[in-house]
C-alpha cells in the first residue's frame, strides 16, 4: 500500500492551483480581447514556424493530431534527432514545479531505462557485488553520447554541461537522494542476491523523469505508520522474508 504525505500533496497541490490561475486569467485576457485576431480559421490558417529541433518535433505532433495546422520547419531542424520523446523527458526532468531535486544535468530514467531499456546495472554497476549501487561515470555516459549528432548540444544544456565535464576530467556532483545516516549499514549486494528487484525498493524508476523517493507506509500492529526508507521499514521487510532482526545487524 502507497501513500503520500500530506505535506507533499500540499507541495504538488500548489503548482496545480497556480496553474489553473494562470490559466483562468489567459482565458480571461483572451476572452476580453478585441477581436483583432480575426476568425478562428484565420487563426488556424496562420504558419508556425520551428524555432528549434525540440519545437520542430512538438509542432510535427500537433499537426499530426490536427491537419489544418500549417507549420514551417527550417532546413537545420528538420532532423529526426533529437526526438520528441527526448526533448519531453529532458523538460520534465527539469521541472521545479514536480517532486524531488532537480539534478545539475536534467538526465531521465524515464527515457534511459523505460523507454531505451538500459539496464539499471549497466549504469549502477555496484548494486551486485559492492555495498552501494554508485552513480555512472562520466566515461560511461559518453561511450553513447559522444557519437551523437551536434543537434544535441545545440538542443540541450545538460549535454553541453557533460561535454563540459568530460573536457575538464571532473565528475558531476548529482543530489543524493536515498541516503540513510552513517550508524546505519546497508548492503546492496546481499539484498540483490537475495532476489529482490531495485522497484521493490526503489518504485517504478523507469517510468521517472526525475527521481522521486518511494515513501511506503506500512502500518505496524499497534498501529504506527512507518516510512521507508525509515528503521520500520527495513524491519517489517525482514520480519516477512528472514532477515536479521538483531539491532547490530544493522548498526555498528
Ligand atoms: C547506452 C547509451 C546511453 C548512455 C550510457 C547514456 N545515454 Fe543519454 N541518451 C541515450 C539515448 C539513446 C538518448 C535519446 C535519443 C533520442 O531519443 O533522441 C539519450 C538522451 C539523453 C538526454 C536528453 C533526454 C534526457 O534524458 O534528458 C540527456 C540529457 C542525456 N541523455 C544525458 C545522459 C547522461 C548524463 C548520461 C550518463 C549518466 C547518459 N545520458 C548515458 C543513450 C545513452
Ligand atoms: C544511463 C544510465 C542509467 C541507467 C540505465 C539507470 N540509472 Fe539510475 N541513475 C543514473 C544517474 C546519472 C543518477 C543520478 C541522477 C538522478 O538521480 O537522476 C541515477 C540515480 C538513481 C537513483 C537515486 C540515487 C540516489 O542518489 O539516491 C536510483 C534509486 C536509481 N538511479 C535507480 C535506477 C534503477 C532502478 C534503474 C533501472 C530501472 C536505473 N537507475 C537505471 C543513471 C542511470
Ligand atoms: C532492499 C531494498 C533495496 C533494493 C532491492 C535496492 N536498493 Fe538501492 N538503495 C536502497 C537503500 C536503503 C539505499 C540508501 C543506501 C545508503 O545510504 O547507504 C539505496 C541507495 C541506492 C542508490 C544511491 C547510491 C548508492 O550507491 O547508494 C542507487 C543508485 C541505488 N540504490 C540503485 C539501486 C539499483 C539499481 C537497484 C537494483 C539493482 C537497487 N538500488 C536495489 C535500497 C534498495
Ligand atoms: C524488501 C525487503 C527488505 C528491505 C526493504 C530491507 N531488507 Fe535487509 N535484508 C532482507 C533480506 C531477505 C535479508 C537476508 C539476505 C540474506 O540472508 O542473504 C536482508 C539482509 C540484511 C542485512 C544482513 C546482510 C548484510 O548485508 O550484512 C542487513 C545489514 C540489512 N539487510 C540491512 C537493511 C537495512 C538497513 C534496510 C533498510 C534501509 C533493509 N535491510 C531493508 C530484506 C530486506
Ligand atoms: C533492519 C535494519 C535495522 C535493525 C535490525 C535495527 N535498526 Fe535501528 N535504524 C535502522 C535505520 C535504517 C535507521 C535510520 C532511520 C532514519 O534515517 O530515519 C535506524 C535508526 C535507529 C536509531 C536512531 C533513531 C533516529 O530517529 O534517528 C536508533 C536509536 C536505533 N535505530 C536503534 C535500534 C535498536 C535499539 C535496534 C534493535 C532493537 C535497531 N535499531 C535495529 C535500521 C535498523
Amino acid at each position: 500500500m502507497r501513500s503520500t504525505r500530506s505535506a507533499r500533496r500540499f507541495v504538488v497541490a500548489l503548482p496545480v492551483a497556480l496553474v489553473a490561475l494562470g490559466a483562468g486569467l489567459i482565458a480571461l485576457g483572451l476572452s476580453t480581447r478585441p477581436a483583432d485576431a480575426g476568425s478562428e480559421d484565420a487563426g488556424s490558417s496562420q504558419v508556425q514556424v520551428a524555432t528549434s529541433v525540440c519545437d520542430a518535433q512538438r509542432l510535427k505532433a500537433r499537426q499530426a493530431e490536427d491537419p489544418r495546422l500549417q507549420i514551417e520547419i527550417p532546413k537545420q531542424f528538420d532532423t529526426p534527432w533529437p526526438t520528441l520523446s527526448a526533448c519531453q523527458s529532458y523538460q520534465a526532468a527539469q521541472d521545479p514545479s514536480t517532486p524531488g531535486p532537480l539534478q545539475p544535468i536534467p538526465f531521465s530514467h524515464k527515457h534511459h531505462a523505460g523507454k531505451f531499456e538500459i539496464d539499471c546495472q549497466y549504469c549502477h554497476s555496484g548494486t551486485d557485488r559492492s555495498p552501494s549501487a554508485g552513480v555512472p561515470s562520466v566515461e560511461l555516459c559518453m561511450g553513447c553520447h559522444a557519437q551523437f549528432p551536434t543537434t544535441y548540444d545545440t538542443e540541450f544544456e545538460g549535454i553541453r554541461v557533460l561535454k563540459q565535464h568530460w573536457d575538464e576530467k571532473t565528475p558531476i556532483e548529482w543530489e543524493q537522494i536515498y541516503r540513510l545516516p552513517e550508524h546505519v549499514q546497508f548492503r546492496h549486494n546481499r539484498h540483490v542476491r537475495a532476489g529482490f528487484d531495485c522497484q521493490t525498493c526503489h518504485g517504478p524508476v523507469e517510468e521517472m523523469d526525475k527521481i522521486v523517493m518511494m515513501e511506503e507506509t506500512h502500518w505496524w500492529p499497534w498501529l504506527m505508520p512507518t516510512t521507508s526508507p525509515e528503521m520500520g521499514w527495513c524491519i517489517n521487510c525482514h520480519r516477512e522474508n528472514d532477515g536479521p532482526s538483531d539491532c547490530y545487524a544493522c548498526h555498528y
